[in-house]
């Protein structure tokens, strides 16, 4: 996929780091991660990839936790193929100027917008009281996450669709109060979502997706784990008594047998009619080892670069200082674009 021709190609996102990353964060964006980082490399253009460390105090969290899990996603994400030589990688909370920006954009989101976001209704629940307000405001600070570098391509799972639609919003509002007409202050951004792999499912309910939140963690199968782990909770997967079929239309009503062959497909990189051409008339007992068979050779590799780039602490924090700096560097002009445009004084 490719913009306009004179729009550079800036592919901007963000992944928290709460609870171990699973399939879903890798089939559904990190993989697109490393796609669109390659080919704005090639196009030279530019690739923001960044650890939303403040978007996870927006639910109860350990301060402990927050720390190990923030080199723990940054090891994942480099033995996933993130390049920091290609992207800028980096945390929010080493760049303010998310916060800041989020800030000057709290003046132009409406109540009624956040209000309608499902993320919020669905983690808030009953409780709207008691919810946090980073709670509500969160989608805020997405928007300045990318709006800070004028993204136009944004990776992300089918769940963050309405974010973006909310940070197109945002971005339109401002350029039309504040902006004279042929001079829009912000790029409005693209979401970018695998039609493949945009919502993987729970393996233990085909109509929840699977989330680091889950308390069960056969739900899921973590980007670290060990080839017996993957290979019992694919096996333990809940399923049907069917067989499979041969064409995509009898995976109608069977949540669970299409959420594995979507997996089998974004893996193997074949469509699900091809998938299932290959393995129609197959029980679960044949299919599913396949399945792990696939995973294994897949996450091998990247679990053994993982506890290799887990072992060196500093040279995480050199990663994560480095992208920070340029990170810093290049959201300015942004920034003080926005102030001026607010009329905000500043010496
Ligand atoms: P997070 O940390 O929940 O998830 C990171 C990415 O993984 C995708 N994803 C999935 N894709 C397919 N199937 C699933 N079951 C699944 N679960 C998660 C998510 O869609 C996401 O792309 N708010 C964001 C982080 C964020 C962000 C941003 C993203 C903060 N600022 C700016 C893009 C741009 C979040 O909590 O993602």
């Amino acid at each position: 996929m490719s913009s306009e021709p004179s729009t550079p190609m800036r592919v901007v996102s963000g992944i928290q780091p709460t609870g171990k990353p699973h399939l879903g964060n890798y089939l559904g964006a990190i993989v697109n991660y490393v796609a669109l980082q390659d080919e704005a490399h090639a196009a030279g253009g530019d690739c923001f990839i960044f650890l939303a460390d403040l978007h996870a105090l927006s639910q109860p969290h350990s301060p402990a936790d927050l720390t190990a899990a923030t080199r723990e996603m940054v090891a994942t994400l480099v033995a996933c193929g993130v390049d920091p030589a290609k992207t800028v990688l980096f945390n929010q909370a080493q760049v303010p100027a998310h916060a800041e920006l989020q800030w000057l954009l709290n003046g132009t989101a409406r109540m009624g917008w956040l209000n309608r976001m499902t993320q919020w209704k669905d983690k808030a629940g009953k409780n709207r009281e008691g919810a946090s307000v980073a709670l509500f405001t969160y989608p805020v600070l997405q928007a300045a996450d990318v709006l800070l570098y004028q993204a136009t391509h944004v990776p992300v799972g089918e769940d963050q669709k309405q974010h973006l639609e909310l940070a197109r919003d945002i971005a339109q509002k401002f350029n039309n109060d504040f902006c004279r007409e042929d001079a829009p202050l912000f790029t409005l951004p693209e979401p970018y979502i695998p039609p493949a792999a945009a919502r993987i499912m729970s393996l233990r309910d085909g109509t929840a997706k699977m989330s680091k939140s889950d308390p069960s963690e056969m739900s899921r199968i973590s980007l670290t784990d060990n080839p017996d782990t993957i290979m019992r909770k694919i096996k333990k997967a809940k399923t049907d008594p069917e067989p499979l079929p041969s064409e995509e239309a009898g995976l109608e009503g069977r949540a669970e047998a299409l959420n594995l062959v979507t997996i089998y497909s974004a893996l193997s990189g074949k469509s699900v009619g091809e998938v299932l051409a290959d393995h129609g008339g197959q029980g679960f007992g044949v299919f599913k080892p396949a399945l792990g068979e696939l995973l294994i050779e897949t996450l091998g590799p990247i679990n053994a670069r993982f506890a290799e780039l887990s072992q060196d602490e500093e040279a995480l924090d050199a990663i994560l200082a480095r992208g920070a700096a340029q990170a810093r560097e290049r959201g300015r002009p942004t920034l003080d674009a926005t102030y001026e445009a607010l009329g905000l004084v500043r010496g």
